[in-house]
């Protein structure tokens, strides 16, 4: 049978691996209050990373949704505590349980992250209240059908955003650039530079709008302001609606204004800030493209001067369009993009 199984040990993955290694602290401070989240599959290759910054396995926890592995995964847990089925089912157990916020999360999907935005927004819930959350999400990045509408969608939502179209456009474009310029070095490569319109934004805005939808409650936890993020969905739409009405036949590009967007996010006061970002492109063994953000969020207190939501926009916009871009070849060697 384990032939069937994918594997997970070859040069880029463990070089991605690798990369969140060091992305996370190299040991924690109060190490004894840490907790984290993954993906542990079929192997379990993380734990071994974890351990050498002092956490232990019982700190930690593993989700693993599909039935036909589960059992195989669960044999070699080694002390972790595995939870059969979703990353929200894990949350709700952190909760339930009465445990340790989680001091990291990683989501190092097999397909897209856009089937699991929901789960990955759950864990904003259970982040620390004082001390910093890291945050990595893998996901398949090929194009598909819907590519270009969503591409259209999410980069409105962002230009809807920002008064300035120069310098929108400048920031773009570097973005656009990398790509372009990654795309040179894949021979044969079918990745357009469409794609990380669809997948990148898309992602960079779910991400923004959590940050600035999570309050902090009276019994000392994080929760999602429903009612904010709801008040988004007629505008959302909108933009939604007005892009299919201009995408015609032809997947022309069009980018969309919404001034309304900005406004609202003008007008709310946020308690996340996000302070670090990394990205990077990589294939699977399968020759699939795959994107990995890792982003660090500062928790601020009542007392700091907090940002309001249009800044963290901003923040993770312009940390999004100046950091390079790395790609981490078959060999899991980095070439990096500036
Ligand atoms: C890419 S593998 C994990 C590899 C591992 N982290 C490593 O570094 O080698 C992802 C695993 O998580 C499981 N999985 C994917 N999405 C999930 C989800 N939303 N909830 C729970 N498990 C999921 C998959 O079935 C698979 O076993």
């Amino acid at each position: 049978m384990m032939s069937l199984e994918r594997s997970y040990d070859y040069p880029a993955k463990n070089a991605v691996r690798r990369a969140w290694m060091q992305f996370l602290p190299l040991s924690f401070q109060s190490s004894s209050c840490v907790r984290g989240l993954y993906l542990p599959g079929n192997a379990n290759l993380e734990l071994s990373g974890y351990l050498e910054k002092g956490v232990q396995a019982h700190q930690l926890i593993g989700a693993e949704h599909n039935e036909d592995v589960y059992e195989r995964i669960k044999a070699q847990a080694s002390g972790i505590h595995l939870v059969q089925g979703s990353i929200q089912e894990a949350v709700r157990q952190i909760k339930e349980r009465g445990w340790n916020p989680l001091t990291f999360a990683n989501f190092d999907f097999d397909g897209s992250c856009h089937t699991f935005v929901e789960d990955v927004l759950s864990v904003f819930s259970v982040f620390p209240l004082n001390d910093p959350a890291y945050l990595s999400v893998s996901s398949y990045s090929a194009r598909d059908d819907e590519a270009v509408l969503q591409g259209i969608v999410n980069t409105s939502k962002f230009y809807s955003t920002f008064e300035s179209t120069a310098q929108f456009w400048a920031s773009y474009g570097r973005m656009m650039d990398r790509n372009t310029a990654l795309r040179r070095q894949l021979p044969g490569s079918s990745v357009e530079d469409h794609v990380h319109l669809s997948r990148e934004l898309g992602f960079l805005w779910w991400m923004a709008l959590v940050m600035g939808s999570i309050d902090r409650c009276e019994n000392a936890v994080w929760t999602v302001n429903e009612s904010y993020t709801q008040s988004f969905n007629d505008i959302l739409q909108d933009i939604t609606r007005r892009a299919m009405e201009r995408i015609g036949d032809q997947g022309e590009f069009r980018v969309l204004s919404d001034p309304r967007l900005g406004q609202q996010l003008r007008n709310r006061v946020c308690s996340l800030w996000p302070d670090r970002f990394e990205h990077y492109v990589w294939f699977t063994a399968q020759r699939q493209p795959m994107r990995t953000w890792m982003i660090r969020i500062q928790p601020l207190g009542q007392e700091e001067p907090r940002p309001t939501h249009f800044e963290v926009v901003e923040q993770l916009w312009n940390m999004a369009t100046r950091t390079p871009l790395v790609y981490l070849n078959h060999s899991g060697t980095k070439i990096s993009f500036d």
